[in-house]
């Protein structure tokens, strides 16, 4: 039983949630999901404010439904359209104005390739939270996605039940361009939070941060579970219980596309096919947050094949963030 009170937290990365917090998001999400008509009026009243600087499809819908399925209201704003992307108004005087208004905010912000810094959007939603005294909740940054490390998890544990022993396959993925590491890090975050034993699959030069690998080999250590990284992708798909599919980009040349590409095209080869989930347990998952490059990160032959649950994993961001902002704001 969930003793905690979350009211009020920000949510920027799962690794600063106890693993409580995070449970209580997951039996919440759950019972949401089998009941949705008993939570419709929990956040009557309360209004959320998404600010984004990025595109988005589940994201901004589920958020925005969601907010809808509560009772409650979501109000969108492109962060071009507002005098904060202009850059002509400040973090601090956006945020307190801001918490004037809403119940919570939720941010959703990375940079352009051209002029990535590592880390330096997760540093704008951490100002947004130091001077907004309502919940900020990170809608993916350059660094962590929550969220969507929450629906993933959720959507293992309904299609796999005791996660115990399980093989969680985690691998970098060819795409045209580099993308931000958020998703693979919060994947790798919460996979050894809740006990799977992890391969990182990538190609030399796609390495994950060291921070967050820290972090991973603590979760494992606490959590009794093993974190091993492979470069080799028959090795690592074979036995596999859960693949997840990703394409990022090399910390190692961040705001330098150009250079980056170098490294990139010698792994277009990096596509899970259906060889590879052939070589995992019969009932393996594929799993992908989505957007996806079809035929370059995976072939239809997998997204759409019969290991593929992608659609119960999106569908999931709706449930596990009905849960979240309910106990947040
Ligand atoms: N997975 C995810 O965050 O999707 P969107 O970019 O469409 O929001």
């Amino acid at each position: 039983m969930f003793q905690g009170n979350l009211k009020g937290k920000d949510l920027i990365t799962t690794q600063e949630w106890s693993f409580e917090d995070l449970e209580s998001v997951l039996k919440l999400a759950g019972d949401m999901k089998k009941n949705p008509k008993n939570f419709s009026s929990t956040l009557q009243g309360k209004s959320l404010i998404m600010l984004f600087f990025n595109p988005s499809t589940r994201t901004r819908l589920s958020f925005e439904i969601g907010m809808t399925q509560l009772g409650g209201h979501a109000v969108y704003m492109d962060a071009e359209k507002a005098w904060i992307g202009k850059g002509s108004e400040s973090i601090k005087d956006t945020a307190s104005v801001m918490a004037r208004y809403g119940d919570a905010i939720s941010i959703r912000i990375f940079p352009n390739i051209t002029d990535w810094q590592y880390g330096k959007s997760n540093e704008v939603v951490r100002e947004f939270a130091r001077w907004a005294d309502i919940p900020v909740i990170n809608m993916e940054c350059d660094l962590f996605h929550p969220c969507q490390a929450l629906a993933d998890i959720l959507t293992i544990k309904e299609k796999m039940g005791n996660l115990r022993g399980k093989k969680f396959v985690l691998s970098w993925a060819y795409h045209p361009r580099p993308l931000p590491v958020s998703v693979p890090n919060s994947a790798l975050l919460i996979a050894t939070r809740f006990g799977l034993d992890v391969t990182l699959l990538h190609p030399k030069g796609f390495e994950l941060d060291e921070q967050i690998m820290s972090w991973a080999r603590s979760n494992c250590e606490a959590n009794g579970c093993n974190l091993e990284v492979s470069h080799n992708m028959e090795e690592a798909y074979r036995d596999a219980d859960i693949v997840y599919v990703k394409a990022w980009g090399s910390l190692k040349y961040y705001g330098k596309p150009e250079e980056e590409k170098e490294l990139r095209v010698n792994f277009r080869n990096w596509i899970c096919n259906e060889d590879l989930m052939d070589l995992t347990n019969k009932n393996s998952i594929f799993m992908h947050c989505l957007p996806i490059r079809r035929n370059v990160e995976a072939t239809d032959g997998v997204v759409d094949g019969p290991h593929s649950i992608i659609y119960d994993e999106a569908e999931n961001r709706l449930h596990v963030q009905k849960a979240i902002l309910s106990l947040v704001m």
